[in-house]
């Protein structure tokens, strides 16, 4: 039996997973580190954290399991997409990494914009400028930190980063690296005529490789750092998205995913180009070599619920602390009694501006209805309402604008964790919802790409109809949706009254 090493380098922590060839999970750690915001919309990690907790997840399950390190034929990585690593001309980092929620970058998206024509750039990345994505970061680096930027010799992502530690190579994938937004997305390749008008230099960039080919080897000093074995080959990896929607069997037309993390994301693998013209939903290159994939991003999906866990449920995590159980499951069965509805009290979920529906990096988030009816209960459901109203944005346009195939929706990520957002889910998409069995989706789907790369797979699709199997497929209800859909039409209202107050908000706190 072969064994297969997925990473995934998330926002919370990095989970690293070690997975049998049929896709068993054997072993898993993970590592938790902060999440920087040092003003209003910016949001920053530090790459050596990332590092520090891939060093002692892969000691940690290799020391635990007594494993032998031989047995692990091949390695992949998933990360967070979008976020900025720098090194200097001594490989060391040039400070923290502007990560994929901050909204930092309003001017330099219009820069873009502006420099390349919203059409022309549409035409080359299959998005209008956005302000996550790196070359804004890029940008906003170069006109902000000229002393910085003047010593950057090289440019990645962070599992990017984490592969040049691991193997000492230099490469960007087309799932992660299209979310660059300098890529050419027909070519799979980095575009020369975006680089040159941006004045970035193509030099800085590393190798483009297909998400499942070998991309390099574990050296001798990460084994050393790590456990592994040296020479393990190292695939090169995808964004986790692209690695969850692997992971999840998002491996052809039909079928969506809904995944709940830190960010929330509905996924269609698509085989050819669909770009939506308003740039509500991304196109980018799938981990599928020459497939594509859409996808719709709530920018603080459990980023909400973590936020109001942290700040307003002491009692609830002391409570859990006692039984030794998650704080999460106490406030689902707070928010359950409440029904649907919240009790007439609504939530949109802008806490990090928003990419999917309104790409409005100014936003911000809202409760709506409050009464001295409404208790700690009303305000948990509520959100995991809204972000379920904002994930069914983007599957509306899927489906009605984009003309793309929806005959069922996984559900993954944290989110699937909890039976009620899952029911809640269902009857807001009004459709029924299924989940794999294996639920480690971005380090399974890193896993896979890695089995490709060391051959233990022919290809991701043989490899998803191997591994990926589904469960608990969940029918939505009827009477429920049409519930929901009342409090919907109303959510959906009120983006569009208050778009022009959120910039005048967010004016007064420059
Ligand atoms: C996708 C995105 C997030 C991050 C963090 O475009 O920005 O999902 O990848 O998970």
């Amino acid at each position: 039996m072969n064994y297969l090493l997925g990473i995934d380098i998330g926002t919370s922590a990095t989970k690293t997973v070690l997975f049998s060839q049929d896709g068993k999970t054997v072993a898993s750690a993970s590592y938790e580190y902060p999440l920087y915001q040092p003003n209003p919309g910016w949001a920053e990690q530090d790459p050596s954290d990332w590092w520090e907790a891939v060093c002692f997840t892969c000691k940690k399950i290799l020391a635990d399991t007594n494993f032998d390190n031989s047995s692990i034929k091949g390695i992949g990585i998933s990360g967070q997409m979008h976020g900025l690593v720098m090194l200097d001309d001594k490989d060391q980092l040039l400070g923290r990494s502007i990560i994929w929620c901050d909204q930092r970058t309003s001017e330099q998206a219009q820069f873009i914009e502006d420099k390349i024509g919203r059409d022309k750039l549409i035409s080359i990345t299959a998005n209008p400028a956005i302000t996550g994505f790196t070359a804004a970061k890029i940008l906003w680096v170069k006109q902000n930190r000229p002393d910085i930027y003047k010593k950057v010799r090289k440019i990645m992502l962070p599992k990017d980063y984490i592969l040049y530690m691991l193997t000492g190579e230099f490469s960007a994938d087309v799932s992660d690296g299209s979310g660059m937004q300098l890529m050419n997305i027909r070519k799979r390749e980095f575009s020369k005529e975006l680089l040159d008008k941006l004045e970035i230099d193509i030099s800085l960039l590393g190798y483009m490789h297909e998400s499942a080919e070998p991309a390099g080897k574990v050296s001798k000093q990460a084994s050393i750092l790590t456990s592994l074995k040296e020479g393990t080959i190292v695939a090169a990896g995808g964004g986790d998205q692209a690695c969850g929607a692997v992971g999840n069997g998002i491996v052809k037309e039909g079928i969506i995913s809904s995944t709940i993390g830190t960010s929330g994301v509905v996924f269609a693998h698509t085989d050819s180009l669909h770009i939506d013209k308003l740039g509500r939903i991304h196109t980018l290159c799938h981990a599928v070599p020459g497939c594509y994939h859409v996808m719709g991003v709530t920018q603080a999906a459990g980023l909400s619920l973590k936020w109001f866990r942290d700040n307003f449920c002491k009692e609830e995590i002391d409570i859990a602390g006692t039984k030794n159980a998650d704080p999460y499951m106490i406030m689902d069965e707070m928010a359950e009694k409440t029904g649907i509805g919240a009790g007439g009290l609504l939530f949109l979920p802008y806490l990090m501006g928003e990419r999917s529906p309104h790409l409005d990096p100014l936003c911000s988030g809202l409760f709506f209805g409050i009464t001295p009816s409404h208790t700690k209960a009303h305000f948990i459901r509520s959100i995991l309402e809204g972000v379920a109203y904002s994930l069914k944005d983007s599957i509306s346009i899927l489906r009605e604008d984009m003309g793309i195939e929806v005959n069922q929706v996984r559900v993954s990520g944290g989110g699937a964790k909890s039976s009620l957002w899952k029911s809640i889910q269902a009857d807001v998409f009004e459709s029924d919802i299924a989940t794999v069995h294996n639920s480690e989706g971005p380090a399974l789907g890193a896993a896979i790409l890695g089995g490709v790369a060391c051959g233990t797979f022919r290809s991701v699709n043989e490899a998803c109809e191997l591994v990926i199997t589904t469960k608990n497929m969940q029918e939505y209800n009827k009477t429920n949706a049409n519930e929901y859909n009342k409090y919907y039409s109303i959510y959906k209202s009120l983006y569009p009254i208050l778009k022009n107050e959120y910039k005048k908000l967010r004016e007064l706190l420059l």
